[in-house]
């Protein structure tokens, strides 16, 4: 059997990236997201290129799913070799007017799914014997402070922290675990912030999207392939040797 990779968030934008780079890299991927229709879509693109995918409807905030999501995969394909903690969502408004339900809702997606499905998986690699690879989708929200992403940032720097307590305690199981920290990205999230951020100050989302733009170095967002490559790195042989760390793939906006 190929090695078998866990792509949390694959229904669309940077988790199908990342799904369709992985083929790449000899895995067969195991799809994950809420969303039933996005799943077929990222199937059938990444099965036309010819690799194996298993869809996986899941809702991850609840961690009973997180462990049968797991169990189905291992049930399937018999390993898990690689997990990309993927999936995320973002609430964007001032800091003064977020709710408990807000907060709760940030730090449940983005970051206590992060923590068990690092758990669940790694127990299936550790069965394997073979080591492996877990990536979380972190943020350079997670970087610095967000004035109007206070939950989400504090959600993000969670999963940095994660990322290293977990790189040590799986290190001994030849397991490595490493961080992405994208910046902005071309995907639905990055258009529902900018409406977001155009309405509260009373400008069009082009022209929020541009002054974003004018603050990255490289001149341009990142596309979700931008992300998967960084991903597939920490996910092949050439970063067998990298183990805790965070990478922001951000056009140069966070340098720390
Ligand atoms: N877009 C950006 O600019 C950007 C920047 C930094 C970090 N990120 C992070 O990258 C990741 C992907 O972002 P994206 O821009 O592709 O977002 P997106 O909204 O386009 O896609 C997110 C996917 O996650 C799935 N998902 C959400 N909640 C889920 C749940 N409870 N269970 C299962 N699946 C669920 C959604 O259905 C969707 O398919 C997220 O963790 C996000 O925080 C994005």
């Amino acid at each position: 059997m190929t090695a078998v990779a866990v792509v949390t968030g694959a229904g669309q934008g940077i988790g199908r990236a990342i799904a369709r780079r992985l083929p790449g890299e000899g895995f067969a991927v195991a799809l994950v997201d809420l969303d039933a229709a996005g799943l077929a879509e990222t199937a059938k693109e990444i099965g036309d290129d010819g690799a194996q995918t298993l869809p996986v409807r899941s809702d991850l905030t609840e961690v009973r799913n997180i462990e049968r999501t797991m169990s189905q995969v291992v049930k399937a394909w018999g390993r898990i070799d690689a997990l990309v903690n993927n999936a995320g969502r973002e609430v964007t408004k001032p800091f003064l007017e977020t709710t408990e339900a807000d907060w709760d809702a940030m730090l449940t997606i983005n970051l206590r799914t992060v923590f068990f499905a690092t758990q669940h998986a790694a127990r299936a690699m550790i069965a394997g014997g073979a080591g492996g690879q877990i990536v979380n989708i972190a943020s350079i929200a997670g970087r610095s402070g967000r004035a109007d992403q206070a939950a989400y940032g504090a959600a993000k720097a969670g999963v940095i922290s994660v990322t290293r307590s977990a790189a040590l305690a799986l290190a001994s199981h030849g397991i490595t675990v490493n961080a992405v920290c994208p910046g902005v990205v071309d995907t639905a999230m990055t258009r529902r912030i900018h409406d977001i951020r155009s309405r509260m100050a009373g400008i069009s989302p082009q022209e929020s999207l541009r002054r974003m733009v004018a603050r990255i170095p490289l001149g341009r967002i990142a596309s979700p392939d931008d992300v998967a490559r960084a991903v597939a790195f920490f996910c092949s042989p050439q970063a067998q040797y990298i183990t805790g760390q965070a990478l922001n793939v951000c056009g140069g906006i966070e340098m720390d």
